[in-house]
């Protein structure tokens, strides 16, 4: 924000002052810049003109607001992970991506011993809470959604889990990422939405028959994906022809700073997230502005830590890590960043 000020200031001078007046004005600056970048990096690190297209909510930015205590059932052989907040409004549905679990979305704890807590999942969770949405999660049968019986199974869970808890007069939503994108985008054919969320996934709208009752849909995908925001682009305006709402929300890539993992991730301290982000750098992970250069999947960031042999990290971490190294460089990867927008969406589309 400050960067941004100076540099229009540093512009209009330029354009209007003589000479001599335009390098003092510069000068000034100049040195202004410097010392804002110097006393900037000491408290985070980060260039300034970045620091907006940063994270800003914590793993325990919700703290105040609401705790994760989930109950955990199997149903029609899969599990299930619930919580509902007092006065519930809404009843949220959150779909995995290929080779996630209902265990990812909620913190390990006493009431789920195995559950994994990773940082975007658990996160969109803590939002629906606080916003007031029961939330359910539920694991796919397989490594990824299927589109025939497991449809019918999923709506049967949800039904009766919604009529078990007497949550049947809320509106209820759904959130699916990647191949819980696809799946919400079916399971909306025959369950009663009041609005989806289609997240870095274009849906099967080549194979489902759109009609006019179709319920409002949210992509929120990562245009980085070439191939995907060519076909969201395109099933946008599928979607509108039939008078179905659309909204598109865009996640960009955003700089790694020496917090970015400890303000991200439950359990991974400072002093650890400024090392790894040394080594990051180090090994040429990132460029001098924080950006990821590769996807985090393509980089090998785990065999070069094991060849340190000085940094020890925790393999609970790992997928953690793996997870929010993936989300910066925004090519495709679950994420809460925008959850502020989704939940608006949803609750655009309940009254
Ligand atoms: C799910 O389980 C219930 C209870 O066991 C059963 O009645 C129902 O038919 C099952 N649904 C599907 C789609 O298999
Ligand atoms: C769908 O749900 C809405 C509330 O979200 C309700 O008003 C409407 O009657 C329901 N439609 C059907 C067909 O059940």
């Amino acid at each position: 924000m400050l960067k941004r000020g100076y540099k229009s200031k540093q512009w209009s001078g330029a354009l209007k002052c003589r000479v001599s007046v335009f390098l003092m004005f510069f000068t000034l600056m100049l040195v202004l810049v410097v010392f804002l970048l110097v006393f900037h990096s000491d408290s985070d690190g980060v260039n300034p003109g970045l620091a907006d297209e940063r994270p800003e909510q914590k793993w325990n930015s919700f703290d105040t607001l609401v705790h994760l205590h989930p109950t955990k059932e199997f149903r029609n052989g899969t599990d299930l992970i619930w919580q509902v907040p007092e006065s519930p409004k809404g009843v949220l549905f959150l779909a995995h991506g290929c080779n996630g679990r209902a265990i990812n979305f909620w913190d390990k704890s006493p009431e789920c011993p195995d559950c994994i807590g990773l940082p975007e999942e658990r996160l969109l969770v803590l939002r629906g809470l606080a916003q007031g949405f029961a939330v359910i999660t539920i694991s796919s049968a397989q490594r990824c959604w299927t589109f025939g019986k497991e449809v019918l199974v999923i709506k049967d869970i949800i039904e009766w889990w919604i009529g078990k808890r007497k949550l049947e007069k809320l509106p209820l939503v759904a959130l699916g990422a990647s191949s819980g994108g696809y799946f919400v985008s079916v399971l909306a054919t025959t369950m009663n939405f009041s609005s989806i969320a289609l997240m870095i996934a274009e849906g099967m709208f080549e194979q489902i028959d759109v009609k006019g009752d179709y319920p409002p849909t949210l992509f929120v995908h990562m245009p980085k994906d070439l191939y995907r925001q060519q076909k969201i682009d395109e099933y946008v305006e599928v979607l509108k022809d039939r008078g179905i709402d659309v909204g598109v929300v865009e996640c960009e890539e955003f700089p790694l700073s020496p917090n970015t993992l400890a303000d991200r991730i439950p359990g991974l301290d400072l002093s650890l997230s400024r090392k790894l982000f040394e080594f990051f750098q180090e090994k040429g992970f990132i460029d001098k502005n924080g950006f990821m250069k590769k996807d985090g999947r393509k980089i090998k960031w785990i065999e070069a830590l094991e060849e340190k042999k000085t940094l020890l990290l925790n393999n609970n971490l790992v997928s953690h890590i793996q997870e929010e190294l993936n989300l910066a460089f925004a090519y495709h990867e679950m994420t809460s960043l925008h959850s502020e927008q989704i939940f608006k969406w949803f609750e655009f589309h309940m009254s």
